[in-house]
């Protein structure tokens, strides 16, 4: 059977997602551990920056035969580990708090530079951190290390693209909605402030509990499963969702799309995350799925038990995936789609849309 789909998955997320950390120590310096794609670029052309300055060791490529098979038509994928180490002080590792990591195959930085860097943030300056079993709420495993390095690298990314797209970061939008906050994994690193209103909202009891007594000066939200909500109506000029409607069966999107609207600002700014090739490929996403997904548009592949959530037609919480021309032409009878970023949310793509 021919592969064309999991190729095309594959080849995008090698282009677009690149390269994974997967082991982050800080002792007297920084040691990060994963896996980075090339393509047909001899690995001695490759570098790895930290704040824009090549590690001081790199050990790349070491041998990485488990991802040949999961990446099968990617050709540097049987040597991709690397291990990087600096010895700087730590006070240069997180200038202001953070360090950006980037994986440069062809040695320069190019256009998918800011969407490929991960960002980690100094564990000194982290005023809480959540229980393994508030964490495994949101991202289906109990590393607290996922955790932060997720949570800084969206902020990161988001920060960055607003920036560049709309010439305004975080802390230029007057109230925020984080949309499914979850453990407050991006909702942590929000701009609270005088000028800044930051609401966080999500229908987990639990993890508000949590956030409501370790993320000072947020506002959250327990909302129910099926809209209309309490929130103030045409008044947030940015709203975020990070794997939430990765999460909904198509009624329930279509509701919380309508509801979001009812809510975002004339001219609002919306960033939504969803599956997309690259998130495929790191998932093994098999052919016939990816086939199904580009005919249907829109798919459930399973229940997801990861929190407990159900409603009057049984599981709520479920994996949904859709393809980019669902997205065009559903998600834009309600909102503007500018466009669709390719592995923005560490993993996932994000859909950018505007309020008409
Ligand atoms: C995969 S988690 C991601 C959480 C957070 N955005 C993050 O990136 O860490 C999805 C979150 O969406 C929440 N959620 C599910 N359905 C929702 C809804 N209709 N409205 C708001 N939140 C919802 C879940 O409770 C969960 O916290």
């Amino acid at each position: 059977m021919e592969r064309k789909h999991e190729q095309r998955n594959i080849a995008t997320m090698a282009a677009q997602l690149r390269w994974i950390i997967d082991g982050i120590e800080v002792d007297d310096g920084l040691r990060v551990q994963g896996w980075a794609l090339r393509g047909e670029t001899p690995a001695a052309d490759s570098r790895f920056l930290l704040n824009g300055l090549p590690f001081e060791e790199v050990d790349y490529p070491i041998a990485s035969t488990d991802l040949e098979p999961i990446f099968w038509c990617e050709p540097s994928a049987g040597q991709a580990r690397f291990s990087c180490r600096s010895t700087r002080h730590l006070s240069e590792v997180f200038p202001a708090g953070r360090a950006r990591l980037d994986f440069l195959p062809q040695g320069e930085c190019d256009e998918v530079a800011d969407r490929t860097a991960w960002h980690i943030g100094d564990p000194t300056l982290e005023q809480s951190t959540p229980s393994g079993s508030n964490v495994y709420r949101v991202i289906g495993s109990d590393s607290i290390e996922n955790y932060f390095l997720g949570g800084a690298t969206v902020h990161g990314r988001f920060d960055g693209y607003l920036h560049a797209k709309f010439g305004k970061g975080f802390d230029g939008f007057q109230r925020i909605l984080d949309w499914g906050c979850g453990a407050a994994r991006l909702t942590r690193y929000l701009p609270v402030g005088s000028n800044v209103e930051v609401w966080g909202a999500d229908i987990d009891a639990v993890n508000l509990q949590w956030c409501r007594h370790n993320v000072p000066g947020v506002r959250f939200e327990q909302i129910p499963l099926e809209p209309p909500t309490n929130l103030p109506e045409s008044s947030f000029d940015l709203i975020v969702g990070v794997s939430v409607f990765t999460h909904l069966k198509e009624k329930a999107q279509k509701s919380w799309l309508a509801e979001l609207e009812r809510l975002a600002a004339p001219g609002a700014v919306i960033l939504m995350s969803i599956t997309g090739p690259s998130l495929m490929a790191l998932s093994s996403f098999s052919e016939k799925l990816a086939q199904r997904l580009d005919k249907k548009g829109f798919l459930v592949t399973g229940e997801n038990r990861q929190i407990e959530a159900e409603d009057e037609n049984g599981h709520y919480y479920v994996d949904a995936h859709q393809s980019r021309d669902y997205i065009r032409r559903v998600w834009g009878r309600r909102f503007d789609v500018v466009e669709i970023v390719d592995a923005l949310a560490a993993h996932q793509d994000v859909v950018v849309m505007r309020t008409r």
